[in-house]
């Protein structure tokens, strides 16, 4: 195993042979996204793809608790509209990068998975979750929809109906439910976690990459990542224009304040027949 991170939020390793293991390392904020995070993320990223030493890249979060407790809601809350769309094109950056890259991307979640960790998961190729692994897409409760491709991508794993129960609820969902509903593939011991994920990647690693790298690009395409683009960037102007909203400043506020949010918000009424 050899280390090689020149980040400030990111320790990055190389295993034998050919898996490259990027953990984001904030535990104090629970692996939470900001900028920094995401900045880094992109860099490593890209140099996994263009390092033709590395085969396999696994995502995952330092310490037991927490894989990403989401985009970092400190860090958001007094950003204005287009700030708001600048960072959640970074994140969508990262995403695509997850997504697109010729390289298999798997996503070891230990503990939470919530907001933008979920979303940072469903673009690695596919998740394997830790028992304690808990999901959910809390941002509603926050005034603000998800921000990182999770209107797009939990659809597109789990179903339209089953991803609008849990983006409208922000219902928080245990490995086992995740893997039932086809988010997860699969569920591992927490003892010895990370190094079961290894193994998985390993086995990948063994198989030829061009063979793999092929695949990806089809099953992408299969799975209608094709006009990905134009349906994200959707994403990234709703998310920007919830912020400076009422709901918005009572949701990210009340987090700050460790209390529980009172919405007053009236909802757009964009339904009404015209
Ligand atoms: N942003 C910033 N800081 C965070 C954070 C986040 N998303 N999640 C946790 N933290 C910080 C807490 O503020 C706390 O810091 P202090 O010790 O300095 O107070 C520290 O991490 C530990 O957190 P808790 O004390 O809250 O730990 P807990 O075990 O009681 O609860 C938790 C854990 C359930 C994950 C809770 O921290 C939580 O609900 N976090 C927020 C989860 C969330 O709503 N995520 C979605 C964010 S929005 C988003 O992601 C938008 C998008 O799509 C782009």
């Amino acid at each position: 195993m050899k280390e090689n991170s020149t980040f400030s939020t990111l320790k990055t390793e190389d295993h034998m042979p050919g898996v490259r293991v990027i953990t984001i390392s904030r535990p104090q904020a629970l692996n939470a996204l900001n900028t920094t995070v995401l900045s880094e993320l992109n860099h490593a990223l890209r140099s996994a793809a263009e390092d033709s030493g590395v085969r396999v890249v696994v995502l995952t979060g330092e310490g037991p608790k927490s894989f990403i407790a989401g985009a970092d809601i400190l860090e958001m809350k007094d950003k204005s509209p287009q700030e708001a769309m600048r960072f959640a094109q970074l994140g969508h950056d990262v995403g695509k990068l997850l997504e697109l890259m010729p390289k298999p991307t798997i996503a070891a979640v230990n503990g939470f998975a919530l907001g933008g960790g979920c979303e940072m998961a469903m673009a690695c190729d596919f998740i394997v979750a830790a028992e304690n692994a808990v999901f959910a897409q809390p941002e509603v409760g926050l005034g603000i929809i998800p921000g990182f491709g999770g209107t797009l991508r939990l659809a597109r794993l789990v179903g339209i109906a089953r991803a609008k129960e849990l983006i409208f609820s922000g219902r928080r969902i245990q490995a086992g439910e995740a893997r039932e509903i086809g988010l997860v593939a699969r569920v591992l011991p927490q003892e010895g976690f990370l190094a079961q994920a290894l193994e998985i990647a390993t086995l990948i690693s063994k198989n030829s990459a061009p063979a793999v790298a092929k695949c990806k690009q089809l099953m992408n395409e299969f799975s209608e990542s094709v006009g990905l683009n134009g349906k994200l960037d959707a994403e990234v102007h709703a998310f920007g224009r919830l912020f400076g909203s009422q709901d918005q400043r009572e949701g990210m506020g009340a987090f700050a304040e460790k209390r529980k949010p009172s919405f007053w918000g009236i909802a757009p009424n964009s339904a009404s027949a015209g």
